[in-house]
């Protein structure tokens, strides 16, 4: 199979999907791989480790999307890239099609195969190729937590972990899988006053006993959220349900209630965002003011650590591509195990997978329906 690696096009996407040495291992195992032009430069690999790892190096995106039967990338194409979609062609990469009808509607009309990273789960539910990209957007929104919080861009001047004879800043946390823990954990670290809350009771009780119990917790309630989110210097959210568009748990009710240049970040805005009226940023110009308040909302955060979200995606999607690249579409399709992870999001002109379906108010049919169809 010849497997493409095109450049990342999106705004300071400084990722690469897969790693010279796991292109090594593909090319050794008669695999083909076609590199565009410094697509991996800003993840510290040049092309020559790509060529001495058996890759071919091609100048345009054009001709990686146009000769390759499966496409890795990082985040979903972007419109300059639409073009390019067609049949012949799997593109295995994040694509948030539950907050995204315009690439839905491009991925039908031009009957591509998609897979989604964010939606594979392991069958204990897990969403293998989603948590390493939330480990570090979690660690990084307590980065950006502590920077929001300073004058110089526009917070209330306030240190997160505070210092002897002062307050510390106050942090809540909404939705306590990965992101939520990873910047719940750090902020906690740094000396922040931290208060996570989740539905799901067992992800609290386990934060507690990761953080010796220094952790504050309250269940997910609109009631319990207002009551907390008034005294809050910084709010992340990062709920998910997964495939589906996220629920607004931060409403403009609770917002206006907040204290003047306080901060809210939300993580979850690749699926729609968490906040309402929320608006995605860019790294170029990650926040904005509204109410009063700092709204920082980049779809990619790991983007601008590019070295080492590259090396972390590229071990846990290894596996996956290596699957798909051995088996080819057909019998990848017939292969109940993979079927069952629900990464297929669209094939044949059909959307396959459910959540995605039922959040853009789009039918839904079963990958089954359509191979045994045969449409
Ligand atoms: N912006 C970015 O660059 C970036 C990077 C990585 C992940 N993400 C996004 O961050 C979000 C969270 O990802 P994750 O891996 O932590 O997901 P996860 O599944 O590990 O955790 C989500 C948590 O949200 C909780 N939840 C669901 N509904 C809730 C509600 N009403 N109130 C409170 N909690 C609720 C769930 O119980 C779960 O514990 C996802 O949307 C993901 O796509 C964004």
């Amino acid at each position: 199979m010849i497997i493409g690696i095109p450049k990342e096009s999106k705004n300071n996407e400084n990722r690469v999907s897969l790693t010279p040495d796991k292109v090594e291992i593909l090319t050794k195992n008669n695999h083909k791989v076609l590199i565009q032009q410094n697509a991996g430069i800003n993840s510290g690999f040049t092309d020559k480790e790509y060529t001495d790892a058996g890759a071919s190096i091609s100048t345009t995106a054009e001709k990686v999307f146009l000769k390759s039967n499966l496409i890795v990338k990082v985040k979903e194409p972007q419109i300059d890239e639409y073009k390019y979609l067609n049949k012949n062609t799997i593109i295995f990469c994040y694509l948030h099609l539950a907050s995204n009808l315009e690439l839905t509607t491009q991925l039908i009309s031009k009957n591509v195969t998609s897979i989604a990273y964010e939606t594979i789960s392991n069958p204990n539910g897990k969403l293998n190729l989603l948590y390493p990209m939330s480990e570090i957007a979690g660690k990084m929104a307590a980065h950006n937590a502590a920077q929001l919080l300073t004058n110089k861009y526009g917070g209330p001047g306030k240190l997160l972990g505070g210092v002897i004879g002062t307050l510390k800043a106050k942090v809540l946390i909404i939705g306590c899988g990965t992101v939520g823990t990873n910047a719940a954990l750090l902020a906690n670290n740094m000396g922040a006053d931290v208060t996570v809350s989740d539905i799901n009771l067992n992800a609290l009780n386990k934060i507690q006993e990761l953080s010796n119990g220094q952790i504050k917790t309250i269940y997910s309630s609109p009631a319990n959220i207002k009551e907390v989110i008034i005294s809050s210097d910084v709010v992340i959210g990062a709920v998910l349900i997964p495939g589906y568009k996220a629920p607004k748990v931060i409403t403009l009710d609770m917002i206006k209630k907040m204290k003047k240049n306080s901060v809210i970040i939300d993580v979850a805005i690749d699926q729609g965002g968490c906040v309402e009226e929320i608006k995605p940023t860019t790294h170029e110009n990650p926040t904005y003011l509204s109410n009063g308040i700092i709204h920082y909302a980049v779809t990619n955060i790991p983007g601008i650590v590019g070295n080492t979200a590259s090396i972390s995606l590229s071990n846990n999607t290894f596996p996956y591509v290596r699957d798909i690249a051995d088996l080819g579409l057909k019998k990848l399709l017939r292969n109940k195990s993979f079927i069952n992870s629900n990464g297929v999001n669209t094939h044949d002109g059909f959307i396959t997978n459910k959540e995605v379906a039922l959040s853009l108010n789009k039918k839904y049919t079963p990958i089954n329906y359509v191979l045994e169809n045969n449409f």
